[in-house]
């Protein structure tokens, strides 16, 4: 017996069913009786417990019954990725020409660059598939997520740490210490890195190229590593030091990022990552209809474009929520109606994630302007970095809109073009009016 499974766990064949439950149940009307959980009436069962729907084990292994229906489930998580930036280039869509000007900029142009756009519009996933474009064309990348505490000389005792000394003028590629493993690290000096004494040391780089990527730059409180990055990047360019570096964050405009540094810009290329455009949502619904061996209709897709609005964020969570519940349905075509339910579900996501301010806001909101009447405000903001225009005084039905919306508190008055515009005091707010209007 204990063979079998063995043999059983090596050939990954899984166990025998354990025989069925059976449950003793007492009615009221009758003696004891014995009955299997499966003819248990209905309202004998307390509620079942919910399960997860598809198994962790390998899908190669072999599995149960219905393991058709969860190889779909496995293959649909890895279509659409809502919580995880793209890393493979075939689930990229669109941005070919923004990947392009990336491209010029830092190998034509020698420049370094900050990516910037609004939240969730996929400055990680380009980095990430720019990464591996330039590894293919051999450049040393270095990949850095900063965050709120991030410091200057951590982040760069890391980086050296991955640059062999190979590429350093002063070492043979046959000396011992390059054959050793050695790294730019090790000739760091102990006190603490400063732009200066860390441009010395890639000063000796020779025959290759670095991109050092600093990713999430918004996050960085501290004013005295950006400023330091400044500096550095200053040096690397006045004297031709081949380590080019690339920012990216959630900002509206270039000087948003660079606020306390405007030294360097012009060092750098700034590429906004906007909203894509309905024909790249198409292409990225299209990857993963591919990905996940289903289809949605013309008008289901139509239906998540509308819903995203430029957003590969949004698009990936409709479609990844009406896809799964298409395959509750048992059907591998997704149609209007698992967008529909698609959409709801992601309405609760994006509520759970707002703040108890912003809840607030929206429940005065919507206990008195139905969400049909705020969608073009919300629509306007999402494509807008959260800002909305004042429109011309002669449309009434607006200034109402607005005018409730202030009071509620879900809009503000935004100073910066002579007063006449408002933003988005949060912008899943403007989120959640949308979808909540794509259901009407
Ligand atoms: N070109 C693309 N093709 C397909 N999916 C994409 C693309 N760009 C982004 N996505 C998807 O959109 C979502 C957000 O992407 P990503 O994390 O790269 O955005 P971000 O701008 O870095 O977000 P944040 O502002 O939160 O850092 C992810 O689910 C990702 O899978
Ligand atoms: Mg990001």
């Amino acid at each position: 017996m204990i063979w079998t499974r063995i043999v059983n766990f090596l050939l990954g064949r899984r166990p025998a069913p354990p025989p069925e439950r059976v449950a003793l149940v007492v009615p009221a009307h009758a003696g004891p009786l014995i009955r299997r959980a499966s003819e248990l009436p209905e309202d004998a069962h307390a509620a079942p417990l919910p399960r997860f729907r598809s198994s962790a084990a390998d899908a190669s292994r072999p599995a149960r019954s219905d393991r058709q229906l969860d190889q779909r489930r496995q293959k649909l998580q890895r279509a659409f990725t809502p919580s995880q930036p793209v890393r493979d280039e075939r689930r990229f869509a669109g941005r070919k020409e923004t990947l392009v000007s990336l491209i010029r900029a830092v190998e034509e142009q020698n420049l370094h660059a900050v990516i910037f756009g609004d939240r969730g519009m996929g400055k990680t996933s380009m980095l990430h598939v720019f990464s591996r474009l330039a590894r293919e064309a051999r450049y040393i990348v270095r990949y850095t997520s900063c965050s709120e505490t991030s410091e200057f000389d951590p982040i760069f005792r890391a980086i050296t740490a991955d640059i062999p000394l190979l590429y350093h003028a002063d070492f043979d590629p046959t000396s011992e210490e390059a054959e050793r493993g050695g790294t730019l690290a090790d000739l760091l000096p102990e006190q603490t890195l400063t732009p200066v004494r860390i441009s010395e040391s890639l000063a000796r780089l020779s025959g290759t190229r670095v991109l050092i990527m600093l990713d999430e730059f918004d996050r960085v409180q501290s004013i005295d590593f950006k400023r330091s990055i400044a500096e550095l990047i200053k040096n690397l360019s006045d004297q031709s030091i081949p380590v080019q570096i690339v920012i990216a964050g959630v900002a509206g405009n270039l000087n948003e990022l660079l606020e306390h540094i405007p030294s360097i810009r012009r060092n750098v290329a700034g590429i906004p990552v906007t909203g894509m455009a309905d024909d790249e949502v198409r292409e990225l619904i299209h990857m993963g209809e591919g990905a996940s061996d289903l289809t949605f209709t013309d008008e289901a897709r139509d239906d998540v474009v509308n819903a995203a609005q430029g957003s590969p964020y949004v698009a990936g969570l409709v479609a990844q929520y009406a896809a799964s519940d298409a395959l509750d349905r048992d059907s591998t075509e997704v149609e209007t109606r698992d967008v529909h339910s698609g959409i709801t579900r992601a309405l609760g996501e994006v509520k759970v994630r707002m703040g108890p301010a912003s809840q607030l806001h929206l429940r005065v909101l919507l206990a008195d302007v139905p969400p049909e009447a705020v969608a073009p405000l919300a629509q306007e903001g999402l494509r807008n970095f959260g800002m909305v225009h004042g429109g011309s005084p002669s449309d009434t039905k607006r200034a109402m809109v607005i005018a409730r919306a202030v009071e509620a508190g879900v809009l503000a008055a935004d100073q910066s073009h002579g007063g006449r515009d408002f933003r988005f005091t949060d912008d899943s707010v403007a989120l959640y009016l949308w979808l909540a209007a794509c259901l009407v």
